[in-house]
């Protein structure tokens, strides 16, 4: 399904959900690494996206105060075709998944989570929405080199 006719509101929930998501799946696969490296860099990513929640939290509850020069009435600006799909729509992590396949699912969870930012950022060229976007979209392109990083160092070294 693409992405059409969605407000930013509705944008702004969806990215909301995907956040808590992300922050529920590192906070749980903190209790299954042994490794300290691997813990740490949970934790942080864990808190990156409490952050991220948060923020789009507040932008829903008060956005004139977070979103900068935006209005309140931009939030019910309709967003055109972005040609991605909608980011909440992909397959769950099965329950018995290993360290393995948290890493590697986590890393398309910010692929997609970049493409919806990077959408929204074009979307909204000149539009002070558009930084917070694109801000978006670089910290998952970085959450996603981290965890890249981790499977070549810990994944592919154990095997
Ligand atoms: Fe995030
Ligand atoms: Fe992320």
């Amino acid at each position: 399904m693409k992405i059409d006719g969605w407000t930013v509101e509705k944008a702004l929930h969806v990215g909301l959900t995907m956040e808590q998501g992300a922050m529920k799946l590192y906070t749980d696969a903190q209790k299954m690494v042994k490794n300290p490296g691997s813990k740490q860099l949970l934790k942080e990513l864990a808190g990156d996206e409490t952050k991220h929640a948060e923020y789009f939290e507040k932008a829903l509850k008060d956005p004139k105060k977070v979103m900068d020069s935006s209005k309140a009435s931009d939030l019910t600006r309709v967003v055109q075709d972005l040609g991605v799909s909608d980011p909440l729509k992909g397959e769950p992590l099965s329950k018995d998944a290993t360290y393995q396949d948290i890493l590697i699912f986590a890393a398309k969870s910010e692929k997609t989570a970049n493409e919806f930012y990077m959408a929204l950022a074009k979307q909204y060229k000149g539009h002070p929405l558009a930084r917070m976007w694109e801000e978006f979209a670089k910290m998952e392109a970085g959450h996603k080199l981290k965890l890249e990083k981790e499977y070549d160092e810990v994944v592919l070294a154990d095997n």
